[in-house]
């Protein structure tokens, strides 16, 4: 029985797999186990900005993983302590307390229950094509019905109103609203950019209301969008800043970053058994070192917009819209993505769909231009 045929047989079943087995990994190169190369527009759904088999991180990791890999927050520890005081130096102005987790979703859990407790209300608002994860709270301010078909009733109190929409907004956070949250560029809802009048008006909206405004930035941080954080480019400065996916290199890792709006948070509300492992503590450290030393954020701003002009010469009767930030990169299309997605496989290289029309890149930050013009050419080949 080869590895497909021993993962098949006893894998959940949630996911939908490409027949391929992925071996190796190097920069924004992939190996498979036939020894065919893909260039990797997938990057790991967002969280190899820093790229394969980084040597950093992978020193900082090994290096650790000897000294101390467990270590609960029960206790200090010297690698947390380096990483918090990184990450509130790093973040958006006023976020100066840190909850570590493990994933997304996660970070998405910890602002929802420490909005809840600050404003003592409990209804949320989020926006349509939003994505923020698939624990039972973020289920709920996910939209995509697809997500949430099977596993209602979810959390009371969610509502979503259009994306860059401020006067739906408007109508929705009233006196009962704990908080809303927003991406700064929607991603699994299809690459959409947010509108700084909206980014800024929810932001105003928050303040004057008495809500927290909750941005979450698991897919857009650490550079992909051509600054440390989408945030950035609008000066936002919210209450709540939600991260994870690239921030450890490419181990699991979570964190909820939150300013002074918020109130105290009692001992014991919460907690993570992993949460702040000094082994993946040591990796972000490295990870965020090795994107500061290499200017990812600006490359990615660079190489995206040379990809999204790229990308727009592509003459296709297909394409409806090319759209993006930085190296998080959308092509709408009139027509379901998937068997494109395929062809593009074929063609050695791995891109995402995002919905069920939009084709999504989100390579390694450390890509390479020729990398690029090379997945430009694939796309050209399969939408022609
Ligand atoms: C914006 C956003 N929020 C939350 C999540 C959930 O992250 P995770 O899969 O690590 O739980 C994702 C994952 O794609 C995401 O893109």
């Amino acid at each position: 029985m080869n590895n497909q045929e021993r993962e098949s047989q006893r894998t959940s079943g949630v996911y939908s797999k490409r027949p391929v087995e992925i071996v190796r990994g190097e920069g924004a190169r992939l190996w498979d186990s036939q020894g065919k190369v893909y260039i990797d527009c997938v990057g790991g759904h967002g969280s190899a900005n820093v790229g394969h088999g980084n040597r950093q991180v992978a020193e900082a990791i090994a290096q650790q993983a000897q000294r101390l890999m467990v270590c609960p927050e029960l206790f200090y520890n010297d690698r947390r302590a380096e990483l918090l005081e990184k990450l509130t130096s790093i973040a958006p102005r006023g976020l100066r307390r840190v909850f570590l987790s493990n994933s997304g979703t996660e970070a998405v859990e910890a602002a929802l229950k420490f909005s809840r407790l600050t404003t003592g209300r409990t209804e949320f608002v989020a926006a349509m094509r939003g994505f923020h994860g698939r624990t039972l709270g973020s289920l709920s301010a996910t939209w995509d019905k697809k997500f949430r078909e099977g596993f209602e009733p979810l959390v009371p109190g969610f509502s979503h109103i259009p994306y860059n929409d401020l006067n739906a907004l408007d109508e929705a956070v009233t006196g009962r609203t704990a908080g809303v949250i927003l991406e700064v560029v929607q991603g699994e809802g299809g690459v959409r950019p947010g509108a700084a009048e909206f980014l800024v008006g929810a932001q105003r909206l928050c303040r004057e209301r008495g809500a927290m405004f909750i941005v979450d930035e698991v897919q857009t941080g650490f550079g992909r969008t051509g600054s440390m954080f989408a945030c950035e480019h609008y000066d936002l400065e919210p209450d709540f800043l939600c991260v994870a996916k690239s921030i450890a290199g490419g181990l699991p890792m979570g964190a909820t970053l939150f300013g002074d709006r918020v109130g105290e948070i009692p001992s014991q509300v919460h907690g993570s058994t992993f949460g702040g492992n000094p082994m993946v503590c040591a990796a972000a450290l490295a990870a965020i070192d090795y994107i500061e030393t290499n200017h990812l954020p600006d490359r990615a701003a660079e190489l995206g917009t040379w990809f999204i002009e790229r990308l727009k010469r592509i003459q296709s009767p297909l394409i409806r819209e090319v759209r993006g930030l930085g190296l998080m990169v959308g092509i709408e299309l009139k027509q379901k993505v998937t068997p494109y997605l395929q062809a593009l496989m074929g063609l050695g290289v791995l891109a995402l769909p995002a919905g069920l029309t939009v084709m999504r890149f989100l390579p390694p930050l450390v890509i390479s231009q020729d990398d690029l013009e090379q997945a430009a050419l694939a796309v050209q080949e399969v939408l022609s």
